[in-house]
């Protein structure tokens, strides 16, 4: 077991981050300090969580011991090509930590994930884990969610009436695709990208949907997370609730 310690909330300045790639780069790479020897991690999606998993595999290199658990194929290619042993749910009950981008988060730490279409499979790894820590570019943080779409998973059978259902709430939403075909997530499911006006209220929205036939899970990630670290202009913050 771990003792993870909760610190304040704690600024690294004077960095050079000019691009948001950078900035993804350095709270990636902060992250990787809350990894101790021995950890099961849970392995986030995206591309901020890309440069989590090059230092991991440094540090593997350089003798760390740990296991993941990835939510996504392509995290999942990533952690093989840096050498991260991995496991799964069959070994391994409760995760340590786990490490994960968002796409917003607003001013009590509530988020909207799944631009990668990942979210189901990092909702599971994040509830199963002692600790989830958000890394993200300084651009993700607004102060209500909403702005970004609202990724939804739906199955696809009737995937048409569980949208209409959806837009009753007050969305307009459109089937996610990729290079004019469905987009499929890893789960076999579909995505619906749902744009409310803004979501004052996540919890309560994100209830109201859960209770639609054909919905799987949606995007909000609600009181999951007490820790981020953002990248923003010349330095890496880390903020704790
Ligand atoms: C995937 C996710 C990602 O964590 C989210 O889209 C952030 O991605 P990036 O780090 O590339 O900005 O939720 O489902």
């Amino acid at each position: 077991t771990y003792a993870i310690i909760e610190k304040k909330s704690e600024v690294t300045p004077l960095l050079n981050l000019n691009s948001i790639d950078e900035r993804k780069k350095a709270a990636g790479e902060k992250a990787a300090e809350f990894i101790m020897d021995g950890m099961t991690i849970g392995l986030g999606s995206g591309s901020t969580v890309y440069w989590l998993l090059k230092k991991l595999g440094e540090l593997v290199e350089q003798g760390l011991t740990i296991k993941g658990i990835p939510t996504s194929l392509q995290t999942e290619d990533w952690a093989k090509e840096f050498n991260i042993p991995l496991t799964d749910f069959s070994q391994v009950d409760c995760l340590d930590i786990a490490i994960d981008g968002a796409d917003e988060i607003d001013n009590n730490f509530n988020l909207i994930k799944g631009g990668g279409g990942a979210l189901l499979r990092e909702k599971l790894v994040g509830a199963n884990a002692k600790k989830l820590i958000i890394i993200a570019d300084e651009s993700k943080m607004v102060t209500t969610l909403g702005g970004f779409p609202l990724p939804i998973e739906v199955v696809p059978f009737g995937w048409e009436v569980t949208a209409k259902r959806i837009a009753l709430l007050g969305a307009t939403l459109h089937l996610r695709k990729r290079e004019e075909k469905v987009f499929v997530t890893n789960n076999g499911n579909y995505i619906l990208d749902c744009q409310f006006q803004t979501i004052p209220n996540p919890e309560e929205l994100h209830n109201q949907l859960k209770l639609l036939l054909g919905v799987v899970e949606t995007g909000l990630f609600i009181g999951m997370t007490n820790t981020i670290i953002i990248g923003g202009e010349g330095e890496v913050k880390v903020l704790n609730k």
